[in-house]
Formats: structure tokens, sequence, C-alpha cells
């Protein structure tokens, strides 16, 4: 499917709950946030109908997200059944590891391509700082478990100068040892985001290519998000640069989202969209349904403007743990 600024949509990133098992201080409130009731939020049925409608119109690549996927009951199911759905190629998932190890071999049986895991520390209780749950331990055996399991993973890293400036080195180290992929991430000033300072990308690889030497671009794709990848000799997995901010992705962009209440949001930072839920739940057929995405995803805008939010409307408004990343 090809929007009207003739970029190719294939990607949808599905958010199956706006309800995480962390409090990670950039994404959420101590207390959490208000969490939208069981009713508002899709049934499976619903989403696998969405599924199959945008299978129709091209979207071949599925992402899991959340808040956090795993704590949905029966999210192994929906897995699954999406899986099975005709044109989708590939199904992945994003997760905060906390209940990923005991869950491994259910994602396997069910099909799961690859699983990204974020991690912005090594240390215990600076995992317990950032997140405000001493859950490193779980995280870590989950990663090991993946990668004994030779499972496609890759870690994202949130770069922070309060949390992580002097901790970037040792954790591209992972994938210095690893056949996986570690990935830094700029910090976009999203909700509770915008009380911290973020690293640029080019702040990173200059750490990097000082502790490691040189790292080249790779050419070849990996993935399907937005993250450009490196190579050093000495690494077994490549480092990704996620450029949310100092080089913006847009005019590339692949993706439309779902959200947990039904609203096919259509870029990250927009509250644009159309809702979905609505329509299903009055009974549209196939066709309307299909029709109304396909328009909705026609008029895709043209991207995010993070710095000059006060001149554009729609902006989000929301934390990430409700936009799923
Ligand atoms: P894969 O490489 O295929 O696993 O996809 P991905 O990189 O999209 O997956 P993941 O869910 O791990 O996303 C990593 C991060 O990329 C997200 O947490 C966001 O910070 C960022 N990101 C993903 N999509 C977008 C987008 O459309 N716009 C912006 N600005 N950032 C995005
Ligand atoms: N900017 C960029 N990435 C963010 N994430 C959470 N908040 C932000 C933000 N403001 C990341 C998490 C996780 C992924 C799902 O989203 O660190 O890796
Ligand atoms: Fe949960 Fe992810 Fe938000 Fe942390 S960043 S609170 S793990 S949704």
């Amino acid at each position: 499917m090809i929007d009207k600024l003739n970029r190719k949509i294939e990607y949808m990133r599905i958010s199956v709950t706006d309800r995480c098992n962390l409090r990670c201080v950039y994404c959420m409130p101590e207390e959490g946030i208000e969490n939208v009731s069981h009713e508002e939020i899709l049934s499976y049925d619903e989403i696998i109908r969405i599924c199959k409608c945008v299978a129709n119109l091209g979207i071949k690549k599925i992402k899991i997200t959340g808040g956090e996927p795993l704590v949905r009951k029966d999210i192994i199911n929906l897995i699954k059944d999406i899986k099975e759905i005709d044109g989708i190629d590939e199904v992945t998932i994003t997760t905060n590891g906390v209940l990923l190890y005991e869950m491994v071999d259910q994602l396997c049986e069910a099909g799961i391509d690859a699983v990204n895991i974020s991690l912005d520390t090594l240390y215990r209780d600076k995992f317990f700082k950032i997140t405000r749950r001493d859950k490193h331990e779980n995280v870590f055996m989950a990663i090991n478990k993946l990668i004994d399991l030779g499972i496609r993973v890759k870690i994202n890293c949130l770069a922070i100068k309060e949390h992580n400036l002097d901790e970037i080195v040792k954790i591209a180290a992972y994938s210095k040892n690893n056949n996986i992929d570690v990935r830094f991430i700029e910090l976009m000033p999203i909700g509770h985001g915008k009380s911290y300072t973020g690293i640029s990308n080019e702040v990173i690889l200059d750490l990097l290519e000082n502790e490691y030497g040189t790292f080249k671009k790779v050419k070849e794709k990996r993935g399907n998000g937005p993250a450009v990848y490196y190579k050093n000799d000495d690494f077994k997995g490549c480092i990704g640069l996620i450029s949310a901010i100092s080089n913006e992705f847009c005019e590339t962009c692949n993706r439309v989202r779902l959200t947990a209440n039904g609203f096919l949001k259509l870029c990250l930072h927009y509250n644009k969209g159309i809702d979905l839920k609505m329509p299903i739940r009055n009974n549209i057929t196939d066709k309307d349904l299909e029709n109304m995405i396909y328009h909705a995803i026609r008029n895709k805008p043209l991207g995010h403007n993070f710095y000059h939010d006060s001149n554009i409307e729609n902006v989000e408004n929301k934390n990430m743990v409700q936009i799923g990343g």
C-alpha cells in the first residue's frame, strides 16, 4: 500500500495493552497511568479482523508492543493467530523482558520471528532507579536464554545522559561478544521523556569508535524499523542507531500503529488517525472496514515535528506506554 507521499506502508505496530509491569521514569509516573478498561481495549478477535484487513492492503510485518505486551493474557495465542494470516510474513515483539524468560518456549512455538528487549543499564541498582522495579535479573536471564536458543534478539538501549552515558561502551560490548544487535535510541521529547537529556547517535558513534575502532555502515536491510546498522570487525553482532531526532526518517516511514483501544494511529507524534473500534462494534462490513483503513493510510501525515509543537495541530500528548514505542 502506497500513501499519498509515495511511501510504501507494509509494517503495523500493534499495542496490545497500555499496562506495564515497570515504571520507567522517562515513560510513566510512579503511580502509573489510568489504564483503559477491559471493554475499551480491542479483543483478540477484533485485532485479528483488523490484521486480516491490513494484510489485504499490503501490510506484511506486524510488531507486537505495549505497554508491556507480555502482561496481556493469552498473548501467545494472539501471536499464533496473526502468524497464520495470509500475507503476514513476520511477527516480532518488543518487550521489557521481565516476563520473557518463562515465555520464551511458548513464543517460539507460536512462531515469533524476532524479539527486541529494552535494556538501559547493566547494573541492578541503576535498573531499579530507572524502572522503579527490581527486575534486572529477569531481563538478563531472558536475553541469555534467547542467545542460547539462537533466536534473533536485539537490545534497545535508550541513551540518556542522566542514566547511561558512562555505560554506552560496555552495553555495546554485548554485540561484540554475541551475535546480537545492540541499538541505541535517541530520546524523543514525548511525555515524561521531556524531563531528560538524550544523547545523540553521533556522540554514541564517537564513544564507540574511540573504544573499539572504526564502525562501517551496513548496506543490507536489517529489520523493519528505522535503525541504521554499523559493523566493527571485532564485533559478532551489529550496532544499530535509531536517530529519531538527529536524522529524521519520516520521509521513508513504512508504518502505522494500532493502539490498544482500537485507534489507527498514522504517526507517532500526532493524535491523527481513525477509530476502528466503534465501526467494528457497529458491525461494519469487511469491505467498508478495509476501505476506511485504506483512505486513512493514504493520508498519513508527512512526519513528526518535535520542536515546533506549538505551531501544529493534533500533537500527541500521550506517554510512550500508551503509544507503544
Ligand atoms: P525492527 O528493527 O524490525 O525490530 O523494528 P523497530 O526498530 O521498529 O522495533 P522496536 O519496537 O524495537 O522500535 C525501536 C524504537 O524505534 C522505538 O522504541 C522508537 O523509539 C523508535 N521508533 C520506532 N518507530 C518509530 C517511528 O515511526 N518514529 C520514530 N520517531 N521513532 C520510531
Ligand atoms: N523516546 C524514545 N524511546 C522511548 N522509549 C520509551 N520512551 C521513549 C522516548 N521518549 C523506548 C523504550 C523501549 C521502547 C519500547 O520505547 O526505551 O526501548
Ligand atoms: Fe514499561 Fe516500556 Fe514504559 Fe518502561 S518504557 S514503563 S518498560 S512501557
